[in-house]
C-alpha cells in the first residue's frame, strides 16, 4: 500500500514515516520546510535505511500536487500538513484560515481526481474546547477558541461533508491530545523555531540552559496540585495509532473520529519532576499568571481507539521526558 503523507518533514509525520517504512508500507512525503528542515530526510534515511520519496511542496499548489498523484499510484493519504501555533492563529488568522484550508481542499479535489478515498487527518483535541466532562469522549460537544482551533474543526466538518457526498470514502480523524518525545535515536523530535510555546519544548530549553526558567501558566486551576492537567502522549505511540487508523479505513468505509491519548493526566508540576529526576537535570520554574484561553485539565477517554482500532498508548512517562531530553542533546546547535 502506497501512502501520500503531506507535512511528512515535520514533528508527528516525520514518525509516523518511520512507522509507516516498519510496518512495510510504500511511502510518498511531501513539505514545503516552512516548519521543519530538509535534514530531517536524511535523519529519516538513517534510521530506516531508505531513501524517501519527497517531494518539496506547498499543498495549496494544485498543479505540483497533480504531478504526485500522476507519478505515483497512491492508495491512502495521511494528512499532517498545517500551521500549529494557536497564539499565531489569533494574530494573523486569516493566513491560518487560507492556508490550513485551502491545503486541505486543494488535497482533497485532488485526491478526487484521481479517485483516492481514504485519508486519515491530524485534528486536535483542542476541538473540545473546555470540556465539561472528564475524561473527554468522541461524542463530547466540540468548540474552538482560537483560529488554529477553529481550522480543526471546519476541515472535519469538510470531511465529513465529503463523505455525505459520495460514501465511497474512508476517513479516519485523529483527534491528538499533547505529544512529546522523540525517537529513541536522537534524529528526529521537536524543533520548533524561535521561543516555544508548548510545555516540553520549553522545559527541555531550560534544562539544556537555552532559557533560564520556566513560566508555570497558573497554580490557582481546580486541579490536585492548581497547575493545568494534560494528556502527554509519546510521540510513537501516536504514529502507531495512524498506522492502526490505516488499516482500519483499509477495510471499512465511513468517517469516524478517535481520541489518540493515554487517558492519563499529569500536572505541569509532574511533568516538570518526572522531567527533572529521570534525567537528572534542573528546571527552574517560577509561578506566572494563567495563560489566556488555558483550561485546567483535559485528557482522553481512550476507549473508542482500544476497542476500534485496536490501539492503545503504551510508553511511560519516564519514556517520553527521557526521549525528548536525549533529542535536544544529541542535537547540541
Ligand atoms: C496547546 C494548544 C492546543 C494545541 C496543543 C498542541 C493552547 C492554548 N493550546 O495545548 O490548541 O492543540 O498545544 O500540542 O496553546 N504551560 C506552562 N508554561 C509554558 C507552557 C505551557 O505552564 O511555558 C502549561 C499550560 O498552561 C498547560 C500545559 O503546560 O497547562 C500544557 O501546555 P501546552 O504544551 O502549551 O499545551 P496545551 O495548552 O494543552
Amino acid at each position: 500500500m502506497k501512502v501520500l503523507v503531506t507535512g511528512g518533514t515535520g514533528y508527528i509525520g516525520s514518525h509516523t514515516i518511520v512507522e509507516l517504512i516498519n510496518h512495510g508500507y510504500e511511502v510518498v512525503a511531501v513539505d514545503d520546510f516552512s516548519n521543519s528542515k530538509p535534514i530531517v530526510l536524511d535523519k529519516l534515511k538513517e534510521i530506516t535505511g531508505q531513501k524517501i520519496n519527497f517531494y518539496e511542496l506547498d499543498v495549496c499548489d494544485k498543479e505540483k500536487l497533480r504531478r504526485v498523484f500522476k507519478e505515483n499510484k497512491i492508495d491512502a493519504v495521511i494528512h499532517f500538513a498545517g500551521y500549529k501555533a494557536v497564539g499565531e492563529s489569533v494574530e494573523k488568522p486569516l493566513m491560518y484560515y487560507r492556508n490550513n484550508l485551502d491545503s486541505t481542499i486543494t488535497l482533497l479535489e485532488v485526491m478526487d481526481e484521481f479517485e483516492v478515498r481514504k485519508i486519515v487527518f491530524s485534528s486536535s483535541a483542542t476541538v473540545y474546547g473546555d470540556p465539561e466532562e472528564l475524561p473527554i469522549k468522541e461524542t463530547a460537544k466540540l468548540s474552538t477558541t482560537n483560529p488554529y482551533g477553529s481550522t480543526k474543526l471546519f476541515i472535519e466538518g469538510i470531511l465529513k461533508d465529503v463523505y455525505i457526498s459520495n460514501n465511497n470514502y474512508s476517513i479516519a480523524i485523529l483527534r491528538y491530545f499533547n505529544p512529546v518525545g522523540a525517537h529513541p535515536s536522537g534524529l528526529l523530535g521537536e524543533d520548533p523555531n524561535g521561543i516555544p510555546n508548548n510545555l516540553m519544548p520549553y522545559i527541555v530549553k531550560v534544562a539544556n540552559k537555552e532559557l533560564p526558567h520556566l513560566n508555570i501558566f497558573g497554580n490557582d486551576y481546580d486541579t490536585p496540585d492548581g497547575t493545568g492537567v494534560r494528556d502527554y502522549i509519546h510521540v510513537i505511540d501516536l504514529a502507531l495509532g495512524h498506522i492502526s487508523a490505516l488499516e482500519y479505513i483499509d477495510k471499512h468505509t465511513g468517517i469516524d473520529y478517535y481520541n489518540l491519548g493515554t487517558g492519563q493526566g499529569y500536572s505541569v508540576l509532574e511533568m516538570v519532576s518526572a522531567f527533572s529526576e529521570v534525567n537528572k537535570v534542573a528546571v527552574p520554574y517560577e509561578i506566572a499568571p494563567r495563560r489566556e484561553g488555558d483550561i485546567a485539565m483535559c485528557y482522553a477517554d481512550t476507549t473508542k481507539a482500544k476497542q476500534v482500532l485496536n490501539w492503545e498508548a503504551t510508553h511511560s512517562l519516564q519514556e517520553m521526558v527521557e526521549s525528548a531530553y536525549n533529542f535536544v542533546v544529541k542535537n547540541q546547535k
